[in-house]
Parts: C-alpha cells; structure tokens; sequence
C-alpha cells in the first residue's frame, strides 16, 4: 500500500486557505484518491479543545511561548491519531495550516525566533513534514479589509495589528525560501478558480504520474 501524501496550506488570516482546501478535496475525490480534509490547530476531539483555549480571550492571555507549547501539544494530538494513522492507510491528508504557521506566527510575529521553534519542533514531531506546502501569499492590507467583513467572531490573531500582519508575511516568505522543493507560493489575490487552478497544476508537478481532471 503507497502511503498518502500530507499537503498543508498556509499563509496570513483571511487569504482564502479554507475554500482551496474544499476545492483541492473535490478534485482529489474525482480523481479517486481518498482524503481528508483537516485543520491546526484541531482536527482530533483534544486537539480542538487546545484550539478553543489558544483563540479565545486578548492577546495578553498567553505568551509566545506558552502559544507555541499549546500549538504543539494539540499538533502532536493531531499527528498521532488522524495524520499518521491516514497516510499510512493510503489517505491523503489536507491541512489547514500545520508547522509552517507556528514559525510564521510564534517564531517570526511573536519574536520567539526560528530556532527555539525549531527547536520544539523537532523535539515534538522529529522530522515528519509535508509533502507539499502551498503558501498563499497577499498583501495584509487587503485581507485585514476581508477579515473584518466575513463576519463570525473575530480570533486572538484577527485582531492583531497590521505590523504583526507584515512580519508574519515575510516570515512565510522566508519559509519559501528557504524550502523551494516544498513550499510553492501563489499569489491569494487571484480569482478563486484562478487560484484553484494553480494548485491543481502544482500538485500534478510535485507528484509525480499525478493525473488531475
Ligand atoms: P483560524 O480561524 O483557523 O485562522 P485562518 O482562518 O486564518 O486559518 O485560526 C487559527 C489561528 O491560529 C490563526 O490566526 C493562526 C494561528 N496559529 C498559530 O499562531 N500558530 C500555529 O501553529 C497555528 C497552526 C495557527
């Protein structure tokens, strides 16, 4: 049995990574590849009770550290009993949002820096990492103006300010960077079937023999 291939999406808030997840699911299901759809923090019952405790409440509620432990923690949750479990079933598993987030977020916005979140990276999870990581990279002026008109309550990190915002997008871009064989950027300020497009072409070239209607 080939083992499934982990595709995380990644990028600032409101740059459209939850509809390409639903989109990117319909054209693995009509290619029949079985998948799942998942999401960071969450996708397992302990995991996504971490997520409520980390979203909720100001800013001040928890130190950079203490995110990024809470991240890990639900992360590990998460990797044990769906991730893993899946791939090794031959299910591909596509993710909304995973490590890259917490270097972005913790490492870079926050300060804590790549190394300490390197750091508890590899002491929590060794050296398992996606297959393929798509970026959605967009000016945060334009999805600060998103965010505040799709409604639904505003998160710990909606609210942060547009120089956060800033860090955070060079922080993914320097991600990019530095891992080109996995990290493939697109710019989330195209149309959506623009957008949904890409990344069909992008996962047929990273995955070799890939046929994708
Ligand atoms: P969510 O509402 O899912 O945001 P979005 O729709 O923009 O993906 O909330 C997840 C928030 O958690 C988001 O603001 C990013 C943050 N986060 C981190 O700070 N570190 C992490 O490791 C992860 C996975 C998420």
């Amino acid at each position: 049995m080939k083992p499934g291939k982990f595709i995380t999406l990644e990028g600032g808030e409101g740059a459209g990574k939850t509809t390409q997840a639903k989109r990117l699911k319909e054209v693995l299901d009509s290619a029949n590849i079985e998948n799942v759809v998942t999401r960071e923090p969450g996708g397992t019952f302990g995991a996504e009770a971490i997520r409520d405790l980390v979203l909720d409440g100001t800013h001040e509620r928890w130190s950079g550290m203490t995110e990024l432990l809470l991240m890990y923690a639900a992360r590990l949750d998460h990797m044990e009993k769906l991730i893993k479990p899946a791939l090794a079933r031959g299910v591909w598993v596509i993710c909304d949002r995973f490590s890259d987030s917490s270097l972005a977020y913790q490492g870079c916005a926050r300060g804590l820096g790549a190394d300490r979140v390197a750091a508890v990276h590899k002491a929590v999870m060794g050296g398992f990492k996606p297959d393929l990581t798509i970026l959605f990279d967009i000016d945060p002026i334009l999805t600060q103006k998103r965010v505040k008109t799709r409604g639904g309550e505003l998160s710990r990190f909606d609210t942060e300010t547009l120089e956060f915002h800033k860090k955070l997008r060079q922080g993914f871009l320097d991600i990019a960077k530095t891992n080109p064989e996995r990290v493939k950027t697109i710019d989330a300020a195209l149309s959506r079937d623009a957008i949904a497009a890409q990344i069909r072409h992008i996962a047929m070239k990273q995955f070799e023999g890939l046929r994708l209607g």
